[in-house]
């Protein structure tokens, strides 16, 4: 890569002029009317700050720790199927930036290369995404496989059931390098899933065990009463079930069923430092940001990808010590009030100097 970004904003411009049409809209794209990807952007957008003044914000910190694993911010790279079709490193180049830079990996179980060779090239924490792709006994040799690989913690993600619509993909003809799409017979397994399946995993194996995809309290506390180690409240970032609330919005109504007794994780449409700022002040332990990951990747391999994250530490930091926080352990919601936002949201409204999405 030459010279190195200095916004998110270039990173976004660069992804726009890197990827080919088709691979874009698989990327920004959500299902059917996409209102709750535009809704994820305006629930964040519609949570403003209520600054505190006037404390010592000279040293500030966002390290923490996410699985026993040191981190230098509360962020995950979610799981992304098809990564590699964003830049040839795929997955591997994730887990490099992630290593370098010192967040979280999920890795997806439909990218490339596979689990067990990213595993190999770059050993180190990782959580390994899994979609039922055959029957129990399929799932259990794969789990059995990532925990000899060196996984730290599985993640099952609940809201794929079946395929949903994606029509920027169906206009196009699009089939993404995975093979998935609506109405793919690929899903017979994914469709039987159910609380027995969580029952079976927290029975079998010491691996923490993660649920993506859970989006209303009762399920969250039902999470928890299982054995579950972290809920993640997410909507797959607006691409599965159209017409759901934002995650944002879900955040609280998720962090009130757990009362503290799990970390709780989120994602869906945080792009900036200040969105993840808000996220910790509703109560999350850790925030995903899958489209952040795949168009830091698309701009230019492992290496943007660490300089995307350097630049969301700084507006991180820059966010908190604004509000007057230096500690994560102060974010709270006394720092958030709610107004509506100033323009309709999209997945790009976090740049607005880019207008082609
Ligand atoms: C291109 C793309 C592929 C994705 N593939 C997967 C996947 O394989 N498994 C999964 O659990 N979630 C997948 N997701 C959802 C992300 O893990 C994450 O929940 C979502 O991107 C968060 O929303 P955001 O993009 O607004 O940050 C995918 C998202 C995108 C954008």
């Amino acid at each position: 890569m030459g010279d190195r970004f200095l916004t998110l904003t270039e990173m976004v411009q660069a992804a726009r002029s890197n990827l080919h049409r088709n691979d874009w809209d698989y990327l920004v794209g959500g299902a059917e009317t996409e209102s709750s990807l535009k809704r994820n952007r305006a629930g964040v957008e519609s949570w403003l700050f209520k600054p505190r003044v006037l404390n010592d914000v000279s040293e500030v910190s966002a390290r923490t720790s996410i699985l026993g694993q040191e981190v230098r911010l509360p962020v995950v790279l979610p799981p992304i199927g098809s990564i590699q079709v964003f830049h040839e490193g795929g997955g591997a180049a994730v887990a490099r930036a992630a290593r370098d830079f010192g967040v979280l990996q999920v890795l997806s179980s439909v990218c490339e290369p596979d689990f067990e060779t990213v595993a190999e090239k770059v050993p180190g924490p990782r959580v390994y995404q899994l979609y039922l792709m055959q029957d129990q006994a399929w799932m259990d040799g794969i789990i059995r496989r990532a925990v000899d690989a060196g996984y730290t913690g599985f993640c099952l993600t609940a809201d794929t059931q079946v395929y949903s619509r994606r029509e920027r993909d169906i206009l196009k003809r699009h089939v993404p390098a995975s093979g998935r799409q609506a109405g793919a017979n690929d899903f017979a397994y994914q469709a039987r899933m159910s609380w027995d399946t969580v029952a079976h995993i927290k029975e079998r194996y010491d691996i923490p065990l993660i649920v993506k995809g859970v989006a209303r309290g009762d399920d969250a506390a039902r999470c928890v009463d299982m054995g579950v180690d972290v809920v993640y409240v997410s909507n797959h970032g607006g691409r599965q079930l159209d017409h759901t609330r934002a995650c944002i919005d879900a955040l609280p109504e998720v962090v009130d069923a757990v009362r503290g007794r799990v970390p709780v994780w989120v994602d869906g449409g945080f792009m900036r430092g200040a969105d993840v700022v808000k996220a910790l002040c509703l109560g999350a332990d850790a925030v995903g940001m899958g489209r952040f990951e795949a168009l830091a990747l698309a701009a230019g391999g492992a290496e943007a990808l660490v300089n995307a994250l350097e630049i969301l530490e700084h507006e991180v930091c820059t966010a908190m010590a604004l509000a007057g926080v230096s500690s994560l352990n102060d974010l709270n919601r006394e720092l958030l009030v709610r107004e509506a936002p100033l323009a309709p949201s999209h997945v790009l409204s976090a740049f607005p100097l880019i207008d082609d999405y």
